[in-house]
């Protein structure tokens, strides 16, 4: 079959990252991480002491460093200027000032460029997971999927994640994440929405293996 491309958006905490991945190792496809390409960017920027909030000095800085991607779901890594990025882009502080970063357009010109070339070369296809995608970086794509999921639900899971274990660290995420979110959502440059023909998967109340089976079969019936 020829090479299908898949695009999955959505807020964070609905389950993006491992759906995405799973459902490309299932079916042998590519998998691109485009969140950990917008953190890479700015864990660079900060480290390279650039004030995230000069939109014109993230701009400016934005060609300068080199970013790969390995598409590998399930191995992901991501490097910059040659350095494994794949630890500390998920620190607090890089969480916190990634949305600055992402909204400024020519962080975006620059990694969509990335990802559109990325995508045009996966043999037999692949899986981009973002904000994005579907409304901007392959709106040509074979399938769209959005997931969304309640707030707190979403804050539950990312809070698990983070090893957070008690009601406050549990309310600390769910600001945070509103927070992103809504910076995410707002910004003028490509903001996260749902594409005019995407499908919308609520995963609420639904297991990780329920989500998975469910973009397995809408690809299955695209091919
Ligand atoms: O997916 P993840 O939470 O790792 O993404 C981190 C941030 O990267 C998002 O909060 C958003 O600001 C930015 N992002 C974006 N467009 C994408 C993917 C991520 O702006 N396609």
């Amino acid at each position: 079959p020829a090479a299908v491309i898949v695009g999955i958006d959505g807020p964070s905490g609905t389950g993006k990252s491992s759906t995405s991945k799973a459902v490309a190792a299932k079916l042998g496809l590519r998998y691109l991480d485009t969140g950990a390409q917008y953190r890479a960017i700015t864990w660079w920027m900060l480290s390279n002491g650039i004030d995230v909030r000069d939109t014109a000095a993230v701009a400016e800085a934005a060609a300068k460093p080199g970013i790969v991607s390995g598409t590998d779901p399930s191995a992901p890594t991501i490097a910059v200027d040659g350095a494994d990025a794949a630890g500390p882009i998920r620190t607090p502080e890089v969480t916190a000032a990634v949305s600055a970063v992402s909204a400024v357009p020519e962080v975006r010109a620059r990694l969509t460029e990335l990802q559109r070339a990325i995508a045009a070369e996966a043999p037999r296809g692949i899986v981009v997971e973002g904000r994005d995608i579907g409304t901007t970086v392959l709106p040509d794509a074979d399938l769209k999927i959005f997931l969304t999921a309640s707030e707190a639900a979403r804050a539950a899971r990312r809070s698990g994640e983070l090893g957070g274990k008690s009601a406050s660290d549990l309310a600390a995420t769910q600001a945070a994440l509103a927070k992103r979110d809504a910076a995410d959502s707002g910004r003028k440059a490509s903001p996260l929405a749902k594409a005019a023909d995407a499908v919308e998967v609520d995963t609420t109340e639904l297991t990780l293996e329920q989500v998975i089976e469910c973009v397995v079969t809408l690809i299955e019936d695209k091919q």
